[in-house]
């Protein structure tokens, strides 16, 4: 089966990476793309906007699933023009990815069924959110703004001054803002591939969102990643999907906007329980490139079979017990400005060690790579838990030459110090 997959970074590397291990995959085609997809798909230069110009490719290619990988895309409504079409895609309609694209639909969402989360108000003007501010809520207090941001939206403010430069920021023009109660705990991941019926857990993980070592400095949009969230455990894991998982896919049904694809749940694990924190409507970066090199199945099959309302006939997802760790490379300047054009060498000397290098900001300069985006590589192995796979992707990240680069050498940190016996700190 031909397959086209939609998006250009590290998350859709490892998706090109996996689909690439089917058995039943014809053509692999990948648009944009990147130099490591390239190894495994034939780029082609579609727009991801033009639903006119993807429907016709796929049409033509002959194309039985279209994997669609970034937001912006599945907000925009694509799923919705290749369904149109009769094309099969793994992504969810634009009704169903409003679980990310608004943060206030989800909340209300969440109130109206029930589900676990932080209180919250929806602010439409800054008299709005000062009000609320006074009356409402106590420090520290959450901001997010309504719509997608690429992780830059949300502000944690711990004193009066920070929530009002967060709304400076906000307000400055027509805006609409969430504001949120400070939840305490640990964060942890969880992904669910469900065809609107039938669910599939695959798989859980931890991120490091913030920019710094010891996770401190601005939120990114991920500096690396481990999978599985060992505190997530099982119970807690029954727990997520049948009080938060559960009701928001019934929820979705009921509303007419069947989500279909992977929901992957962001969720705080508070002594009361899981609450969720956010829905994204795809895999996350670089979760999915922790997860989906432990997952023990054909990618393709479990695809198709969500996209074409089959998940139910399948078996549960199998994933190998050990520990996958992946360090982001980025761009100095990275998450404000990050400086493109860097040389990039020694992805060969990475990979001789065992690591997958997935490709998330690079392009191809005659024979050389450089570096095009913030985030530029993301490094991925496997060991017999965190502490092995951590010190075995820094042999790798260390192999890689890129004077314009850098990284988090702490990544795993909390998962490392819990094998140790030694928990201390909070993961942020
Ligand atoms: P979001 O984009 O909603 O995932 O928020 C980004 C990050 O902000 C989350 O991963 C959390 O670290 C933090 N965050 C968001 N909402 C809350 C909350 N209500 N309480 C504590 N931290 C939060
Ligand atoms: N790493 C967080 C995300 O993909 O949204």
């Amino acid at each position: 089966m031909n397959v086209l997959l939609l998006g250009s970074g590290g998350r859709e590397h490892a998706l090109a990476w996996k689909l690439a291990r089917s058995p039943s995959l014809g053509t692999l085609y990948a648009a944009p793309g990147n130099p490591g997809i390239a190894r495994h798909a034939r780029l082609v230069a579609l727009d991801a906007a033009d639903h006119v110009a993807v429907v016709g490719f796929a049409r033509d290619h002959g194309v039985g699933l279209v994997v669609i990988g970034p937001e912006a895309p599945l907000v925009d409504g694509l799923a919705d023009s290749l369904r149109a079409a009769d094309i099969p895609v793994f992504g969810p309609s634009a009704g169903a990815a409003q679980l990310e694209g608004s943060k206030g639909f989800t909340k209300d969402l969440c109130a109206r069924a029930g589900i676990p989360t932080a209180g919250y108000l929806r602010v439409r003007t800054r008299a709005e959110a000062d009000a609320a501010l006074a009356t409402t809520f106590s420090l520290p207090v959450v901001i997010k703004a309504d719509g997608l941001a690429a992780g830059k939206g949300v502000t944690i403010a711990y004193t009066p001054t920070e929530a009002a430069a967060a709304l400076d920021i906000l307000f400055d023009g027509p805006g609409e803002a969430v504001i949120e109660e400070f939840l305490d705990g640990e964060e942890a991941s969880l992904f669910v591939l469900t065809d609107g019926t039938a669910t599939m857990p695959f798989g859980s993980a931890q991120d490091h969102k913030r920019v710094g070592e010891g996770d401190t400095g601005p939120n990114t949009g991920g500096m690396g990643a481990y999978s599985p969230a060992r505190v997530l455990t099982p119970e807690l894991q029954a727990r997520a999907l049948a009080e938060i998982v559960e009701p928001t896919l019934a929820a979705m049904r009921d509303a007419g906007t069947p989500f279909s694809g992977v929901l992957y749940a962001g969720l705080m694990l508070t002594p009361a329980g899981p609450k969720l924190i956010e829905y994204n409507a795809r895999y996350g970066d670089p979760e999915a490139q922790a997860v989906l090199p432990r997952f023990d199945g054909d990618l393709l099959v479990v695809m198709l079979a969500t996209a074409e309302g089959r998940l139910g006939e399948l078996p549960p997802a199998r994933f190998i017990p050990e520990t996958a760790l992946t360090v982001v490379v980025a761009a100095r300047g990275y998450p404000a400005t990050p400086v493109t054009g860097g040389r990039i060498d020694g992805i060969e000397r990475a990979e001789a060690t065992g690591a997958l290098v997935f490709h998330a900001g690079t392009s191809a300069e005659g024979e050389a790579l450089v570096a095009s985006g913030g985030r530029v590589l993301a490094i991925t192995t496997l060991g017999d838990g965190a502490a092995q796979a951590q010190a075995q992707a820094y042999r790798a990240v260390d192999a890689i030459d890129f004077p314009g680069g850098f990284h988090r050498r702490d990544i795993g940190w909390r998962e490392v110090a819990r094998e140790r016996g030694q928990v201390g700190g909070r993961l942020s």
